[in-house]
């Protein structure tokens, strides 16, 4: 079993000694069960530059604790080993030169078990430092060892999008986890109205955020409707049926232009064999199953999918207002912990649209697939990155990329908030992608 999630509340009780080191030991040993039926093979393998290996993920969330934690706080710290300063930064520029992200995939040593004692050696240090600093000291490091286990629940899901792309290059179609469900039709959809007016966005609560999810601002929304749940293969399927991928008045130009040069007709890890489609999953390959959600689609997709229904991709913020004014976006606050199809079960796949929560009408809001919106990723109005190093992790990548929202079926446990601003660039497919359609307004 992979361990879930803490009794420990950071929005209600203040963080002490305690529950840190044991918020610790359940996100680094989650990693690691993550890891774990993973062969050093596996572990090894970067199948393109976007991906990184396993151990690499293992190491590089370790480095994160080394660099941010242990560097600063430590007295007389000296790192690991040398050359894993410059092995798992990851893109901190102000740290100095760093190993390039498309060789990943080349470093063979350290091995996976050298990966291991890498990890153990750290946590040791950082339950070390946890247990002995005074209570001042521990409470100023709050913010950066909290940043440490959401950065590495980050990765988590990286570690499980970037595994299900390198098993897909094998023709043994591997298993990694979970099973299909039953093959179904896509039921009905139905539209919420949602006024809009003057309204508010960005985090609001007293637990985390990152920083790119504030400060709250207020933004005007025209009225407009959401669709109360995901797009469906089968309705891909119909699209496809329909030419989509062949015709160019339902494409932006950058979209038609990419998929004309990778080829691209159908999501990625679909194949077709004898007319019908199939689809590689973390459980194998299987029937495309029309009442799944469509997952796997880049952004161009989405929105060439959107105008062909006569429809759109909602705006962020319309998503955002959507949700809370739904009801779900949390009990306590804006940022409650969510629930949804995330990482909890460990199937790792999207599921068909359940009934919503009760008292609300939207479904699949948080987890299945992220849901590509039209908005640009930019900074909030009144966004500043930290200063340091640690100003490197969101706001230098706020350009050429689009925001996606809700969360995944690969989400670790307690990560999503509705509030949460996730981004890719426009092409991406290997991430778990899909498509919420909009209507009206803006
Ligand atoms: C938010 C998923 C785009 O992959 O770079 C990992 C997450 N940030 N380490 C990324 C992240 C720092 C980020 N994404
Ligand atoms: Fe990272």
């Amino acid at each position: 079993m992979i361990p879930t999630s803490t009794q420990h509340d950071p929005r209600t009780d203040p963080w002490d000694a305690a529950s840190l080191g044991q918020r610790f030991e359940e996100v680094r040993s989650r990693t690691e069960a993550l890891a774990a039926p993973l062969s050093p093979e596996d572990q090894t393998v970067q199948s393109m530059p976007d991906v990184s290996p396993t151990k690499w993920h293992r190491a590089h969330v370790t480095w994160f604790f080394e660099t941010f934690l242990l560097a600063e706080a430590e007295a007389g710290f000296a790192p690991f080993q040398d050359q894993y300063w410059f092995l798992f930064n990851s893109y901190y520029e102000t740290l100095g030169p760093r190993y390039a992200r498309p060789d990943r995939g080349l470093v063979t040593r350290p091995g996976v078990h050298e990966v291991g004692d890498y990890r153990a050696h750290v946590d040791a240090r950082v339950r070390d430092l946890v247990d002995t600093l005074d209570e001042g000291t521990l409470e100023k490091l709050v913010p950066v060892i909290e940043l440490g286990f959401h950065h590495e629940q980050q990765h988590q899901e990286l570690l499980l999008m970037d595994i299900k792309h390198v098993l897909s290059r094998n023709p043994l179609q591997p298993v990694y986890a979970g099973r299909p469900v039953e093959r179904c039709e896509p039921d009905d959809l139905g539209w919420v109205e949602v006024e809009g007016g003057l309204v508010e966005v960005g985090h609001e609560s007293a637990g985390f955020s990152f920083d790119n999810e504030l400060p709250r601002h207020r933004q005007w929304l025209e009225p407009y409707r959401l669709a109360d749940r995901l797009v469906t293969n089968g309705e891909w399927l119909a699209f496809m049926a329909d030419g989509g991928y062949e015709r160019p008045e339902l494409w932006l130009s950058d979209g038609l232009a990419r998929i004309r040069a990778e080829g691209w007709r159908a999501p990625l890890y679909w194949t077709e064999h004898d007319g019908l489609w199939f689809e590689h999953t973390l459980h194998g390959t299987w029937p495309v199953n029309p009442g799944l959600p469509v997952a796997h689609v880049s952004f161009y997709e989405a929105e060439a999918f959107a105008t062909w229904s006569g429809k759109r991709l909602p705006t962020e913020a319309e998503w955002e207002h959507a949700v809370v004014t739904d009801g779900q976006g949390g009990q306590h606050g804006r940022d409650d912990r969510v629930t949804g199809n995330l990482g909890d079960d460990g199937s790792f796949h999207p599921r068909p649209a359940a009934p919503a929560p009760a008292g609300s009408r939207l479904r699949q809001v948080h987890g299945d697939c992220w849901e590509w919106t039209a908005s640009a990723y930019h900074p909030y109005p009144g966004f500043h990155p930290p200063a340091g190093a640690i100003g490197e992790y969101n706001g230098k990548f706020m350009s050429n990329q689009m925001v996606l929202r809700g969360g995944c079926a690969l989400t670790a446990p307690g990560h999503a908030r509705t509030s949460y601003r996730n981004f890719f660039p426009h092409g991406a497919r290997w991430a778990l992608s899909g498509v919420r359609l909009a209507d009206g307004g803006a």
